[in-house]
């Protein structure tokens, strides 16, 4: 992630990340020493964000008797609902903390000076106009680019808040969300666009970017799984594609 930016540089480095759900990636970044802003849709994203991102802040606001420990996260028990696919009782009843670290402190550790903002809304919305084209020198998608009905509008608007010679950084599978489901669901009104990996890519050029090449930049294929229990026996593993592409 460090592209080689020397540290007391990368505050002025404006880094966006789309569908930033519940906002690790964001955290990272900001940690990382670069000013970065996310955008989210989803109200229940937001707000679960907002509350690992913010606990330490908030602590400081809150009276008393609501305040919350910045140290110590929320424990969950999310695996006590059912009963299949597990190893053991212990696996059943594991406690999983959220978030897995404290932001507050994680803040603290890296000594950081940069900036984090939240954006709520739609993507192409928040992001299409003029006043916002040339605005970001990073943008990176993750599990992101396949929510789109139409995903040129997403490689559009990316071009537009880039700067030149901006970066965009993308890792994730194509599973597209509003693909119709030929059984049940109607045809989404204005149609959709779902693209094979190499269409992808393609329109991709086309709009003015070029993949980058050259060691941990070149496009490749990275399996893993998302939101599984990775101590159970089943496991979903995604063919995530990677690359870096920059605008030219
Ligand atoms: C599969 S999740 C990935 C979340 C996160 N990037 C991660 O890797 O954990 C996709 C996220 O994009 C958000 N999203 C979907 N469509 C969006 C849009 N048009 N604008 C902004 N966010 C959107 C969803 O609400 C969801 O949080």
């Amino acid at each position: 992630m460090s592209f080689n930016v020397l540290s007391n540089c990368r505050a002025e480095i404006r880094v966006l990340i789309p569908g930033a759900g519940l906002g690790r990636i964001v955290y990272d970044v900001l940690r990382a020493g670069y000013e970065v802003q996310g955008n989210e849709l989803e109200f229940c994203m937001l707000m679960a964000s907002n509350l690992a991102l913010n606990m330490y802040l908030l602590q400081t606001r809150l009276s008393t008797n609501f305040r919350l420990d910045p140290e110590r996260a929320y424990e969950l028990y999310p695996y006590i609902h059912t009963m299949s696919h597990h190893r053991s009782t212990q696996d059943v009843v594991r406690c999983v903390s959220i978030p897995d670290t404290s932001a507050g402190k994680g803040m603290r550790l890296s000594g950081t000076k940069a900036e984090m903002s939240m954006v709520a809304g739609d993507f192409i919305d928040c992001y299409s106009s003029p006043s916002d084209a040339g605005t970001f020198s990073v943008v990176i998608t993750i599990f992101f680019i396949d929510t789109a009905p139409n995903v040129l509008q997403y490689l559009e608007t990316i071009y537009n808040v880039l700067e030149p010679n901006g970066v965009w950084i993308n890792i994730g599978p194509l599973a597209w969300h509003f693909e119709p489901d030929s059984e049940s669901t109607p045809p989404r009104t204005g149609g959709t666009i779902e693209l094979t990996l190499e269409e992808l890519l393609s329109a991709t050029q086309k709009i003015g970017f070029v993949l980058e090449t050259g060691e941990n930049l070149t496009q490749k294929s990275i399996s893993m799984p998302y939101m599984g229990n990775n101590r159970g026996l089943l496991t979903y593993l995604y063919h995530t594609e990677f690359w870096v592409a920059r605008k030219t």
